[in-house]
């Protein structure tokens, strides 16, 4: 990982940057707790400015990179709807981008477009103005800062079982058209003898040799963490084509009776109806923790980008 260059893809990311950037995060969290600390934090990039565009609806992924920025003392802009910019008038989308580079000093991404943070970046890069871009969700491609929540997440969790190494992790949902599952496969990847499960209907699964099951059940009792997604309809080419039966594919408080003890539910969110509130309150839950870390591993990816790790890590 090198500094100010753009987040795109997951990729990017190594075991030394994800250890280094959750030990900046672990440190955020304490400053955090007293009010010098705090203090400390929003002097950091108080000299920095930042827009968000997010063209895709979000509640998460935005509210949790805008206080985010705030705990940094950042300046914060916003598009979130394109309908309100010049794009309306015919702008196209790099001469928008364009623009909103001469503003800030950062630019946070989201789009339906699978192509266009990258895109994005490498125009960028042609000018004099070749701001950092970070891709919060790619169309149905990529959420690498979603990646980064999950799997301090998941170490969290496995802190005193030996680490994310070793472990089953089963995914549920609508997995061929999920970017987060993408992305947090690709992080898995980076540790020792992980175990992929996918429990999906045939036509969602990923192409990949991945031990395949279209039950949950089948495979819950294997699992040491239970990834739940949606069915993301909104990518549907024909409007309605995956609005079926997805009985299957439900986690309820009878049949989370075959996890084990120890296992985790994680989904990051929005959900239907694929995990029961009533599961809310089980110590296995972690979907709102997932919520709570995105912000803070956000905070130190952020730092880590404007330069400032060291001086949180020395506090
Ligand atoms: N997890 C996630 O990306 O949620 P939002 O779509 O609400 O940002």
């Amino acid at each position: 990982m090198i500094r100010h260059q753009d987040i795109l893809l997951a990729n990017q990311f190594d075991r030394e940057f994800l250890d280094h950037l959750y030990d900046i995060t672990n440190k955020v969290r304490t400053i955090a707790k007293t009010n010098s600390g705090s203090l400390y934090l929003k002097k950091l990039l108080s000299d920095k400015r930042v827009m968000l565009y997010f063209s895709q609806p979000s509640t998460r992924t935005f509210m949790s990179f805008l206080n985010a920025c705030q705990i940094l003392g950042m300046s914060h802009s916003s598009i979130r709807d394109t309908t309100t910019s010049s794009e309306i008038k015919g702008e196209s989308k790099l001469d928008s981008l364009r623009t909103l580079s001469s503003y800030v000093d950062l630019i946070i991404m989201r789009t339906p477009d699978a192509e266009f943070a990258e895109e994005s970046a490498s125009f960028l890069k042609k000018t004099r103005r070749p701001v950092p871009i970070i891709n919060a969700g790619s169309g149905s491609k990529e959420h690498p800062t979603q990646a980064l929540l999950d799997i301090y997440t998941l170490q969290r969790s496995f802190k005193n079982t030996g680490g994310i190494s070793g472990k089953t992790i089963l995914f549920c949902g609508d997995l061929s058209r999920g970017r987060t599952v993408k992305s947090l496969i690709k992080l898995l990847e980076k540790y020792d003898s992980v175990k992929i499960i996918q429990c999906a209907p045939d036509e969602l699964q990923l192409a990949r040799g991945f031990k395949s099951s279209n039950r949950l059940e089948e495979y819950l009792h294997e699992a040491d963490a239970v990834y739940m997604t949606r069915i993301q309809d909104e990518y549907d080419k024909v409007k309605g084509e995956t609005q079926r039966s997805y009985e299957g594919f439900k986690l309820t408080k009878d049949n989370i009776k075959l996890m084990k003890p120890n296992s985790i539910i994680m989904h990051p969110l929005p959900r239907r109806d694929e995990i029961s509130s009533d599961i809310d309150d089980d110590p296995r839950a972690m979907y709102w923790r997932q919520c709570r870390n995105g912000m803070w591993t956000r905070v130190a990816l952020i730092a880590y980008l404007f330069e400032r790790d060291e001086d949180i890590l020395k506090y």
